[in-house]
């Protein structure tokens, strides 16, 4: 393997922290799942135009290839490889009223987290067999959830391309045939293995061999953070006492992209603020403040429409579920008080 290609004008954190001495520090080192460096940065090197650009195959990937990861956690997260993760599923520790409760503003709020099983390795390098294995093990457990959380599971395999689209223009599924996801390998075999599991009114909803093995969505309309927040946390410690989940004490939560390390969690609100999206120096100067990404209302990669936004905690790592969570609500209602200023 030779050092990759990359476009003069390459923006991604692979890309700059890939220099050719952590290359030849690499280049032939493997994970006892066999995960090589290839493997990890094939991402990046197919689309140069990736922000990030790299995904681990197994929980020893972040060991194994730590002086590239370590640098790209780092900027990413602001999280120093001598920092230790810290927990909190409290909802009780969260302060969040509505930032809208005449609901002039904020159309709906999800909050989700990624989870992979310990006794797999991760998406990237998982065999077939173990994704069905996987899939059979998340889809026996969401089985035993009650009361608002009971539903049932639906496999890809077999869902009509109506349902499918229907499920995904709504805002409930996962799209199909993502370039980030295919270049790393986690499109392998599609759609065998993967799913959707929702309850009747589609507030907690949970994906199967996605990204990650499992994403686990509480969601509803309106503004209302802490009844979402609470659902979530229920439905995570009704799954924990049945899976256990890759976790260490330095990274939290394991999941395949360094993104979504620690909480893995990704808090948001698809919310309407024409105004702002007019003046996006001053949307920006905000929503950097509160350490918020913004994102088009399809999801990753997609364009905003009708001045509506999807607004989201940007940190994951070094930071509790707790301050995730209260991130985007303080960031929120900074938005909303910017926004009806402009109108004026
Ligand atoms: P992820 O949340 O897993 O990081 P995406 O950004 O691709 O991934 O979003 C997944 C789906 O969730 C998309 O259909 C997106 O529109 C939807 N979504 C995200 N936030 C909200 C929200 N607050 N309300 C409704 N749908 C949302
Ligand atoms: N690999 C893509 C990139 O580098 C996505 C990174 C973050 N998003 C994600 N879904 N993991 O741009």
């Amino acid at each position: 393997m030779n050092y990759p290609n990359f476009p003069e004008d390459c923006k991604s954190l692979l890309c700059k922290h890939l220099t050719p001495e952590v290359f030849e520090q690499l280049k032939d080192k493997k994970t006892k799942n066999g995960v090589t460096l290839a493997d990890i940065i094939n991402s990046g090197v197919v689309n140069p135009d990736s922000g990030v650009g790299v995904y681990a195959g197994d929980e020893e990937s972040y060991t194994v290839f730590a002086p590239l990861l370590d640098p790209i956690i780092e900027e990413y997260h602001g999280f120093d490889k001598s920092d230790t993760h810290k927990s909190d599923l409290d909802p009780e520790h969260l302060n969040a009223p509505n930032p809208d409760p005449e609901g002039e503003f904020i159309i709906s709020t999800r909050i989700r987290v990624g989870r992979n099983l310990k006794c797999f390795p991760l998406g990237p390098a998982i065999a077939k067999r173990e994704r069905l294995i996987a899939e059979c093990m998340i889809s026996s457990a969401l089985k035993s959830l009650e009361g608002e959380l009971a539903g049932e599971y639906y496999p890809l395999l077999g869902m009509s391309k109506e349902v499918q689209q229907k499920l995904i223009e709504d805002h409930f599924l996962f799209k199909e045939g993502d370039r980030f996801l295919e270049a790393a390998g986690l499109n392998r075999d599609w759609p065998e293995g993967r799913g959707i599991y929702h309850n009747n009114d589609k507030t907690f909803l949970v994906w199967v061999n996605e990204e990650d093995q499992l994403r686990i969505i509480s969601m509803q309309q309106g503004g209302d953070i802490k009844e979402v927040f609470t659902r979530l946390t229920n439905a995570i410690k009704s799954m924990e006492q049945q899976l256990t989940f890759a976790f260490n004490t330095h990274l939290g939560y394991i999941t395949s992209c360094p993104t979504n390390l620690g909480t893995a969690m990704r808090a948001s609100v698809h919310i309407k603020l024409p105004n702002l999206g007019a003046d996006m120096d001053t949307f920006k100067a905000i929503t950097d403040k509160y350490h918020l990404q913004i994102r088009g209302i399809h999801g990753e990669h997609s364009e905003s429409e009708g001045g509506i936004y999807d607004i989201s905690n940007r940190r994951r790592l070094g930071i509790t579920e707790v301050e995730a969570v209260q991130d985007m609500h303080d960031g929120v209602v900074a938005l909303i008080e910017k926004e009806k200023e402009l109108r004026k």
